[in-house]
């Protein structure tokens, strides 16, 4: 693999030569694919033994599926709290280098001498200036740029007066937008049915609040969506329980009934449908929520009675 790494020539050891440190004095370079949370805990036990590892993930950041998840199952732990200290201490230990928004291409040697070959994407970042202070993100001239209306799109690229009046109600009434940043955004999406970007960037222009962390915020919760939404949101819950009583059978057959895949909006803009981990009613499963009204035991042959009733 070619790289800047600061680490001298990583050492290669014998073919059949043990790879433990302190036993054979000599320490080998690791690779880890994948940085999720078992990934980042092999880096840094191999790390903290003394070997020097590259944690490579195919994502622009480290942290994979567990980073998008606020509590874990069945103990309902804070899944950021858990994982945050192991970010940090990837980040910060000398003995990690991350190798992210990359892909193994090849691989060749033997056990204990493999030669990976690795394709970098192109980041369009300067690794050795970036701070992370996000502002490349909104001034990201392909990414946050108000799209052009498409054909039969269901909203309009710019604010109209309505939402301007809304907006401009909105701060009038709010002390401290930026403090309650969340239950603002709240509003907007009750008010559009989700958060038009053109409408957050009106937001962003009149509070001054950056508009990427008006995104990060919008992206991190569940609630929100940066896409056009049904009248009536489907959420089909796939946490543990409701996964192995079957609830990827009632998936199936939402997205038959409704001729759409989960994250899609019906043609009619009647329903959106979407998955979710645990809703918190894992007795009652499998389980569906449609809006706030959740509906427990479903059978796949109840379900279009259960959207008759919308
Ligand atoms: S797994 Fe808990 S409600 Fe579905």
């Amino acid at each position: 693999m070619e790289t800047d790494s600061p680490h001298p020539d990583p050492y290669v050891p014998e073919r059949n030569e043990p790879l433990v440190a302190g036993v054979s004095n000599k320490i080998g370079s690791v690779l880890v694919v994948g940085s999720g949370i078992s990934g980042m805990q092999a880096a840094l036990d191999l790390a903290d033994g003394g070997y020097y590892v590259y944690l490579l993930d195919s994502e622009p950041a480290i942290g994979g599926l567990m980073s998008k998840l606020d509590k874990t199952f069945p103990t309902n732990d804070c899944a950021m709290c858990v994982m945050s200290p192991k970010l940090v201490d990837c980040g910060r230990h000398l003995n990690i280098e991350l190798v992210t928004y990359a892909d193994v291409k090849n691989i060749d040697g033997v056990p204990g001498n493999y030669n990976v070959e690795i394709v970098r994407k192109a980041k369009s970042v300067d690794e050795e200036k970036c701070t992370g202070c996000g502002d490349c993100v909104t001034g990201c001239p392909s990414r946050y740029v108000v799209r052009p209306p498409a054909e039969g799109a269901l909203y309009e690229p710019e604010t109209t007066a309505d939402e301007r009046d809304f907006i401009d109600r909105l701060l009038r009434e709010e002390e401290d937008v930026e403090g309650n940043l969340l239950s603002v955004l709240q509003d907007v999406s009750e008010y559009s049915r989700y958060l038009p970007e053109h409408v957050l960037k009106y937001l962003s222009d009149k509070t001054g609040i950056p508009l990427a962390r008006m995104i990060s915020v919008a992206t991190f919760y569940d609630a929100f969506s940066l896409e056009p939404r049904g009248e009536h949101t489907i959420s089909v819950c796939m946490g543990t329980a409701c996964h192995v009583k079957g609830s990827g059978l009632l998936q199936s057959r939402l997205e038959d009934i409704l001729q759409i895949q989960s994250g899609e909006t019906t043609a009619d803009g009647k329903f959106t449908l979407q998955t979710v981990r645990c809703i918190g009613c894992c007795a009652l499963a499998p389980a569906v929520r449609i809006d706030e009204e959740t509906f427990g035991f479903v059978m796949v042959r109840g379900l279009e009675k259960i959207l008759n009733r919308f």
